[in-house]
């Protein structure tokens, strides 16, 4: 039986705000990836990509999720591009149920306007089609790592969480007590 979720999908589609609910209603720890990785690296991820570039970053986010894989009873937020690089998903699968929070591109493009300075892979890009073609190209890393998906576009915080909460009641494999 696996013991955590790990809530994968593009920037901006719900998973940490929906993570944190998830994680106190279940009762397990809360983890976000990507400010653990800020923790570890002693400075913000724009600075990351900044500084060190996007292959580092994915070097010390496949280091993240290696240390977090390993532990029991959490509720892993991971950044919106983990799903990239196949060890990450091969490393989380024996013990987490990956839920993809899956959003449109209009939708994903309201959410994240206000923060592309904090998402260094948006900065600078304004337009609706580049985040249409960004979730184009990561689709099928998506939908082949995911075990359950839900489609938060049109819901609420707690309405995702509810939903999630009805399949993970299907689901045999999860273990919901801890
Ligand atoms: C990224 C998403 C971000 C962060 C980094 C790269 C991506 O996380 O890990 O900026 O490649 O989609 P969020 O999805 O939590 O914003």
């Amino acid at each position: 039986m696996k013991s955590n979720l790990a809530l994968i999908g593009f920037m901006g589609a719900g998973k940490s705000a929906v993570g944190k609910v998830l994680a106190e209603k279940l009762g397990k720890q809360f983890i976000e990836l990507d400010e653990l990785l800020e923790k570890r690296a002693g400075k913000s991820i724009s600075r990351i990509f900044a500084e060190e570039g996007e292959i580092a970053f994915r070097e010390k986010e496949i280091e993240t999720i290696k240390e977090i894989a390993a532990r029991k009873d959490q509720v892993i937020s991971c950044g919106g591009g983990a799903v990239l690089n196949k060890i990450n998903m091969d490393r989380l699968k024996p013990d987490s149920l990956i839920i993809w929070l899956m959003a449109s591109p209009e939708v994903i493009w309201q959410r994240t306007r206000s923060q592309r300075e904090e998402r260094p892979l948006l900065k600078g890009k304004n337009c609706l089609g580049d985040i249409q073609q960004m979730l184009r190209l990561r689709k099928p890393y998506y939908e082949g790592a995911a075990d359950i998906i839900v489609n938060t576009s049109r819901l609420s915080i707690e309405r995702v969480t509810e939903l999630v909460l009805k399949e993970l009641a299907k689901n045999a494999d999860f273990n919901s007590k801890k």
